[in-house]
């Protein structure tokens, strides 16, 4: 199971508390395949992925159209492709296969390390100067701790 660790945060709460969700997602489709593709589970898992698509890639394409950040449809595509990844595992269930848990965790993975830990990273810097950072912490503090992160 993964656990919420500062090295997934962007440091801003109201982005990390959706992508707390998302490591709710992930622990469920690693239990979804040490059970053999429950159906059940299956079902969960693709739904969890679509609400959290509506939801939270709405939330941060928002602010990148509000904040004008040049990377918006670049990030934008891969949120795309979370969606399409999502709806075709759910055409393969509708059509009686649900063994799918295997590649929808293998996806997962490669997105909270290349997207979480990457492409969300990006927009950090536009997000903190336009002013979107934790509350209660100094703006030059919050930037400073982003910059000593490892590239
Ligand atoms: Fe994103």
């Amino acid at each position: 199971m993964i656990e919420w660790d500062d090295k997934y945060s962007v440091g801003i709460s109201v982005i990390d508390e959706e992508h707390k969700e998302f490591i709710n997602i992930i622990n469920m489709a690693i239990v979804t395949k040490e059970h053999n593709d429950n159906p059940e589970e299956i079902r969960e898992v693709l739904h969890k992925m679509v609400k959290y698509a509506l939801t939270h890639f709405a939330t941060e394409e928002t602010y990148m159209i509000k904040f004008n950040f040049s990377g918006c449809q670049l990030h934008r595509n891969e949120h795309l492709d979370f969606a399409d990844k999502a709806v075709a595992n759910i055409n393969k269930v509708i059509n009686g296969d649900y063994q799918v848990a295997n590649e929808i965790l293998e996806y997962l993975k490669q997105w909270l390390l290349n997207h979480i830990q990457g492409t969300d990273r990006k927009y950090i810097d536009c997000f903190n100067e336009n002013g979107l950072y934790n509350a209660g912490l100094n703006k030059d503090l919050q930037i400073f701790r982003f910059k000593s992160y490892p590239p």
